[in-house]
């Protein structure tokens, strides 16, 4: 098996010092930085916007990972992808012409992903799979960082993981919310390609070596 793509959640950064935590992540051997966008809407919180996420791109060497959680996403994808983001998620609660807003989202030349919130069923995904390049299944309700995994994400995951090989779908599974060391391992089990972490990354006295133990999950 190959190794985790682990994506550091900026959400959790001490924003104040964000070049510091974005030199961190770039020292580190984290290989993306995932960049949770809160609109207030779509979830209960507000995170940052299009300034803040080209700051993070001025000094991070790692591509950015941009999980939209807003309403109309389709209206917002230009201005992303200018601002520096290499994958842009949507979600699919938010689109009602999915389809459209991924072929959107790769004509821009960035990789294009969805996510789903805890209650929406994987199948929902089954005719569009080969046209996701990442799904990002959320193991908590999303807005807000620090929040318990959910345990009914491992039966999601092995789902997808089944429909991606029928499909021969190339999309990798990336799980975001209340990811640590000790679901790390059974979520490489279950399929997950991709592992989020933002509390338990940033909350660490040193969360270089916290980036590395994720990783070495193998
Ligand atoms: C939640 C966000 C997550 C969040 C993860 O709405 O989408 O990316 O930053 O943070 P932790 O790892 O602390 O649950
Ligand atoms: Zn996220």
């Amino acid at each position: 098996m190959t190794k985790p793509i682990i994506a550091p959640s900026i959400l959790a950064a001490d924003f104040a010092n964000l070049e510091r935590e974005v030199k961190m992540i770039n020292e580190s051997v984290a290989d993306w930085v995932h960049v949770d966008i809160m609109d207030g809407m779509f979830v209960p919180n507000i995170s940052m916007g299009l300034p803040v996420v080209e700051a993070i791109h001025r000094h991070s060497k790692k591509p950015l990972d941009v999980h939209l959680m807003i309403v109309q996403p389709e209206r917002y994808l230009e201005a992303f992808h200018k601002a520096g983001a290499s994958v842009i998620s949507v979600h699919i609660e938010a689109c009602p012409h999915l389809h459209r807003t991924l072929q959107q989202i790769k004509s821009l030349g960035c990789q294009a992903g969805v996510a789903l919130n805890p209650h929406t069923p994987v199948q929902l995904l089954e005719n569009i799979l080969t046209d996701i390049d990442l799904i990002c299944v959320m193991a908590v309700n999303p807005g807000f960082g620090g929040q318990k995994f959910i345990e009914g994400t491992y039966k999601k995951v092995r789902q997808l993981r089944q429909m991606i090989k029928d499909s021969g779908s190339k999309a990798l599974i990336e799980i975001d919310g209340g990811v640590n060391l000790q679901n790390g391992a059974p979520l490489r089990e279950a399929g997950a390609d991709v592992l989020v972490a933002g509390n338990f990354v940033f909350s660490a006295s040193s969360p270089q070596d916290v980036i590395r133990q994720l990783k070495a999950i193998g």
